[in-house]
């Protein structure tokens, strides 16, 4: 190993290869019924395969692994045959689990060694631009074990008491300082080895996989995130999805 593949805040790690696991394992139950929400199509072209591309675009990125819903690996592994991705990136699929965490987790066993930069990007953010998966990696090699892309909030949040019943008033509790919070995106960058050993350490459900290094203590830092990496959750996301997609088709020709 070369001094250059060393994290340091300092000297950082310039050409280290980038590989990316991208969870595709959720069903997608607040979308509503129909095949998993990976496999659904955005301008005729599965999710999944817009999220793939999306971190393909990148030159840094040399692997990308799929963690695909159990029953569909085959087919997930058919599509990926059937749509064009760079020369440079090798794709593998691997069954998910129950959880996005046990999804990741399955991600990174089947990482092959020689990627000590590690990406995990939701399949149901289809459209991050390469300009913030860029961002990303160049915040990890510059020597950051966790980086986050993150954006400021439009609404003011409240904490409130949850109500027992879903719909009853639930008591405000407190307002935090907006100016303070960020909303918080897929491709998260860490250090592979610091990444590796959050998902061996830290057994609390999370929704991220930035928050499980914070609770082994590392920093983590987040760079500007962007609003196209939104993440498609409801049945709005999808017809919001659709009109950027179509409004790139009519930009360059995509
Ligand atoms: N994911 C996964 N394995 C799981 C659950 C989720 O790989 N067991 C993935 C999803 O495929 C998605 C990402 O984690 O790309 C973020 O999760 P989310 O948006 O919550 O997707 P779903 O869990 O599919 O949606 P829902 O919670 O509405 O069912
Ligand atoms: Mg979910």
């Amino acid at each position: 190993m070369s001094d250059d593949s060393r994290p340091s805040l300092t000297g950082g790690r310039p050409g280290t290869p980038v590989a990316a696991v991208i969870p595709a394992a959720g069903r997608g139950v607040r979308l509503g019924p129909g095949a998993p929400k990976a496999l659904r199509t955005l301008g005729g072209t599965p999710m999944l395969v817009h999220a793939v591309r999306a971190m393909a675009a990148s030159r840094a990125v040399s692997l990308v692994v799929v963690v695909a819903p159990p029953d569909d690996t085959a087919e997930v592994k058919s599509l990926l045959d059937a749509h064009a991705l760079p020369e440079r990136t090798d794709v593998l699929v691997v069954p998910g689990g129950e959880t996005r965490q046990e999804s990741v987790k399955l991600g990174l066993d089947a990482l092959p060694p020689g990627h000590e930069i590690v990406l995990v990007h939701d399949a149901a953010r289809p459209l991050v631009p390469v300009d913030t998966v860029d961002a990303v990696i160049e915040a990890v090699r510059d020597g950051a074990v966790a980086v986050v892309p993150a954006l400021p909030l439009a609404d003011t949040v409240k904490q409130v008491e949850p109500a027992l019943v879903a719909g009853a008033p639930e008591p405000v509790v407190a307002t935090p300082d907006r100016s303070r919070l960020r909303a918080v995106q897929t491709p998260q960058g860490f250090d592979r080895a610091t990444l590796i050993r959050a998902h061996g350490t830290v057994t609390d459900d999370v929704t991220d996989d930035a928050s499980m290094v914070e609770q082994l203590g590392e920093r983590v830092v987040a760079v500007p995130g962007d609003e196209e990496a939104f993440k498609v959750t409801r049945p709005l996301d999808l017809i919001l999805a659709e009109a950027v997609l179509a409004r790139r088709r009519l930009n360059d020709g995509f």
